[in-house]
């Protein structure tokens, strides 16, 4: 039984066929979601994903028996005995692997605390190909926001290691483990760099983790005037939820691409879900 708790767990053979979507064919099962922390995309894409594929899913309901105190354990254990694979989401960092023991049939991640969020970065690796000129493999990305308590980021950075892209990265803030070919800049240097960037990869404030304020996330807001400035055939992702980091003018703008890799959550999610089952 194969787990999916972190990037590490996918050899690159096993990531390009997921974000090929090479298993979308209907194989019938019910996916049990486990949602310790809020979410809207990473829920609603794995339920629709389930759906796509001749699925079905039972969701732990706000009112289950851990009300009655019943331990994450065993309300873990309970759904793994009904639904042929679990997805949990829970705030702790780790927490999911631990869980994961309880379970009788395969544990996706759906984010744990600042670690890992990896199919997210299935999503963004599928995304970043999908506009990528495929004839270059030479590109800078500049990752910005909250970079060192976004698990987005933490997930992003591995698979683009495994990736056969020759990244140069700019960086605004720390991030825990730096990949090579690093440049640090300040938010309020964004504007010198913009026109040489490729990839533009945006995270919100992870507020709900943070030890002290961190007033210099508010020193860049994207805004077309800005968003212009990029090459043409450049993107612009962003996991979502935003908060103020992304005007909403620039949603019509070319190079955002942001719903669309939204929208990219549901086929590979539902690829994933029949790669590991
Ligand atoms: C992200 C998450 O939960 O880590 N959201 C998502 O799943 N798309 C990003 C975030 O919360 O900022």
């Amino acid at each position: 039984m194969k787990h999916l708790l972190s990037i590490d767990d996918l050899t690159k053979e096993e990531i390009d066929r997921i974000i090929n979507r090479k298993h979308l064919t209907k194989v019938p099962k019910i996916i049990g979601t486990l949602f310790f922390e809020p979410s809207t995309r990473t829920k609603l894409s794995f339920h629709t994903a389930a759906y796509k594929i001749g699925g079905n899913v039972i969701d732990l309901p706000e009112n289950s028996s851990q009300k009655k105190g019943e331990s994450e354990e065993d309300t873990v254990k309970t759904m793994s005995l009904y639904a042929n694979i679990l997805v949990i989401r829970h705030p702790d960092a780790g927490r999911v692997a631990e869980l994961a023991n309880y379970s009788n049939v395969p544990v996706i991640n759906a984010g744990d605390g600042n670690n890992e969020h990896p199919t997210q970065a299935l999503i963004d690796l599928a995304t970043i190909n999908q506009y990528q000129c495929r004839d270059t493999k030479d590109i800078t990305i500049l990752l910005t926001g909250d970079l060192y308590y976004s698990r987005t980021i933490n997930s992003l950075l591995k698979i683009l290691s495994k990736s056969d892209y020759k990244i140069k990265y700019l960086l605004t803030d720390k991030v825990k483990t730096p990949p090579d070919n690093v440049t640090y800049i300040k938010p309020t240097e964004i504007k010198y760099y913009i026109e040489k960037v490729d990839v533009l990869y945006m995270t919100r404030p992870q507020k709900e983790r943070w030890e002290r304020e961190r007033f210099e996330l508010q020193d860049f807001v994207l805004t077309n005037e800005l968003a212009n400035r990029m090459k043409v055939r450049s993107m612009i992702l962003h996991p979502f939820p935003r908060n103020n980091e992304i005007a909403p003018e620039v949603d019509k703008n070319i190079r955002s691409v942001y719903f669309q890799q939204m929208k990219n959550g549901v086929d590979i999610r539902a690829a994933l879900i029949n790669h590991l089952h």
